[in-house]
């Protein structure tokens, strides 16, 4: 058996969506862009939502329509994607890292309060892996600043944290819908959510080269847009998500009763009644991941080292601010015992049962 690490879906009716919007729609700013749009923030329960050409485009814009410039600085967890930071060091904003808490991999807000300081612009935490952060804390800890708070939901569409929808939790969120994240767009693009009006109008000018009017630009601006024919497909794919993220939810709990106890096995954290997590990815660590990862392919099952370098230890990043090893203790242990194991809304039982089996076999050699 064979059992890919992620599998994204395309039906034909998302291929026909795409189709009919390249036949019938503007091919840029179309219709179903802005009725995406609609159904997003419907989603989330935000006043607006504007999609981008990616999560990165989306944390770059929101941070930049709330103020942020070269020389501020954005305080986030170093235990992310590379972009997470990308989207603003590439304007000239500085980066500040607070430590993560082991049990979930999101921002500690103990370490969070001791990173911020005047210059803190932004706080950015990431809900990794489909799990929320912990929001009141952080939001309170950025108000005392007057920081504003921007969740990168890149991984996390549809995550609940005490009743509310990620995205809806902050200033403004950001999410990817790069191929392998819990819904996509059939290619590259993201979304920006807020309930700002300001923001909502600022982020939508700076998405299309900053312009005012058709001639007319009042503000430094990008290439930013998704394609029409993209948010054809995203409004099919927001349609499934619901079904999507119970399905992963369901294979998780599969995962997590058949792995418990198995070698020296980390299981992720555990949905709470505060927060209903998507799992964008099922990550175990152990200090074997190498050996495991070998392993797994082996038998023809995929595996992940999300992240094996952490942010701050990535070679730009020393180069450019003299990062070294032991400045985030809890983040380097983890991303050094980190591995992600097959799941996707399609993953079957047999096949959950399948990688387990190959797991205990490494564990019983
Ligand atoms: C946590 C996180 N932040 C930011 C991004 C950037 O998104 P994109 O690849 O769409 O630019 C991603 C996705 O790849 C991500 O996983």
């Amino acid at each position: 058996m064979k059992v890919p690490i992620a599998s994204p879906v395309m039906t034909e009716k998302m291929v026909e969506a795409a189709a009919n919007a390249l036949r019938n729609e503007r091919l840029t700013l179309g219709e179903s862009v802005f009725k995406f749009e609609d159904a997003f923030a419907k989603m989330c329960g935000t006043k607006h939502a504007v999609a981008v050409s990616s999560g990165t485009a989306a944390l770059q814009l929101a941070l930049q329509a709330y103020g942020v410039k070269a020389g501020d600085k954005v305080v986030t967890s170093s235990m992310s994607f590379v972009a997470t930071t990308n989207s603003y060091v590439s304007f000239g904003a500085v980066p500040g890292f607070a430590d993560v808490l082991a049990s979930d991999y999101t921002i500690d807000p103990a370490k969070l309060k001791a990173a911020v300081d005047g210059r803190t612009k932004a706080v950015i935490p990431v809900h990794l892996y489909g799990q929320p952060s912990h929001m009141d804390e952080i939001d309170e800890i950025a108000s005392e600043t007057g920081a504003v708070v921007i969740e990168d939901a890149c991984q996390a569409h549809g995550a609940i944290y005490r009743g509310k929808v990620t995205g809806n939790l902050a200033h403004a969120g950001c999410f990817s819908f790069y191929p392998t994240k819990n819904m996509h767009v059939g290619g590259d693009g993201g979304m920006i959510t807020t309930n700002d009006d300001k923001v909502a109008d600022l982020c939508k000018r700076m998405r299309h080269c900053g312009r005012k009017g058709q001639y007319e630009h009042d503000v430094i601006g990008y290439t930013y847009r998704l394609n029409t024919a993209n948010a054809a497909v995203g409004i099919e794919q927001l349609k499934m998500l619901p079904a999507w993220n119970e399905k992963r939810r369901a294979a998780a709990k599969l995962y997590d009763q058949m792995l418990k106890g198995v070698g020296d096995l980390v299981l992720p954290p555990q949905p709470t009644a505060d927060v209903t997590p998507v799992f964008h990815l099922y990550t175990l660590r152990t200090p074997r991941r190498y050996e495991l990862k070998a392993f797994l392919e082996g038998k023809g099952v995929g595996a992940g080292l999300n992240y094996e370098i952490p942010i701050h230890l990535q070679p730009i990043y020393r180069q450019m601010f003299g990062y070294k090893e032991g400045m985030l203790p809890v983040t380097e242990k983890c991303c050094k015992e980190v591995i992600a194991i097959p799941l996707f809304a399609d993953i079957t039982a047999e096949q959950v049962k399948y990688v387990v089996e190959c797991v205990q076999e490494f564990y019983s050699r």
